[in-house]
């Protein structure tokens, strides 16, 4: 779907870890024929080429030389992305502690950024049906004139509980809760692009919803917007 101007449609879906964006993405996407694109997992791609390369995520003009020899591709697949780093799939590689820790670092430079907007747009203008795109920054910064933007957030015991339940580690509950709650920190107090709801964002709290309830209400929010575009 291409509105008049031939920009993409485009759901942007920003929150903290464990509120329920990647889930609703999928739902969305699959509902209204979108294209699903989870721009978390190209700070995780690039974070694992910093990883391999032996760059200090923390140090960034190395971090944006790095990226001057990096192509970062996302695919759709049945769940989520398929996601290619330099060409090689790496989609099994992305959520380990180790690169989880190390995305949220070279996510607050700004070169990386920078480079990783141009890619975002660029993924978007390819797409032949809208996309819905799923992250920190969409609705104020990749896409601020996006046709539906909604900020999902939770409690942090909620968010933190989801992500222990979620598994694929051997941490403890109390580790899952701390390493999120220090990512969120560094999300939201970052000097470039820091986590925030964009002002005319939907927010949608998902603390006491239940799943079905979260995909009813943000599936009416879209639809409602596409029965009736914005003037
Ligand atoms: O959504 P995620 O957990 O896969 O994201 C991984 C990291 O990337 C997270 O610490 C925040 C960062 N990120 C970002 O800064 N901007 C985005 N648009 C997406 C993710």
């Amino acid at each position: 779907m291409k509105d008049k101007a031939a920009n993409p449609f485009v759901v942007a879906i920003d929150g903290p870890a464990g509120a329920g964006k990647s889930t609703v993405a999928a739902h969305l996407a699959s509902r209204f024929s979108l294209l699903n694109l989870e721009t978390g997992a190209m700070y995780r791609a690039l974070a694992l080429k910093a990883l391999r390369t032996g760059t200090d995520p923390d140090d960034a003009p190395a971090m944006e030389v790095l990226t001057r020899s990096t192509r970062i591709e996302l695919e759709p697949a049945d769940t989520g992305n398929r996601v290619l780093l330099d060409g090689d799939d790496v989609t099994q590689d992305l959520r380990t502690p180790e690169v989880t820790a190390a995305a949220s670092r070279v996510s607050v430079h700004g070169p990386v950024r920078e480079w990783m907007v141009a890619a975002q747009r660029a993924l978007a203008d390819h797409a032949t049906t809208g996309v819905v795109m799923e992250g920190r920054d969409i609705g104020t910064v990749v896409f601020p004139d996006a046709q539906v933007k909604l900020f999902l957030d939770a409690s942090p015991e909620a968010r933190g509980e989801r992500r222990f339940e979620q598994g694929g580690t051997a941490a403890s509950r109390e580790a899952v809760v701390q390493d999120m709650q220090e990512r969120d920190r560094r999300d939201r107090s970052r000097e470039q692009s820091p986590l925030v709801a964009a002002a005319d964002a939907v927010l949608v709290d998902t603390t006491n919803l239940t799943l079905s309830e979260v995909l009813a209400r943000t599936t009416a929010i879209v639809a409602a917007r596409i029965a009736h575009p914005a003037a």
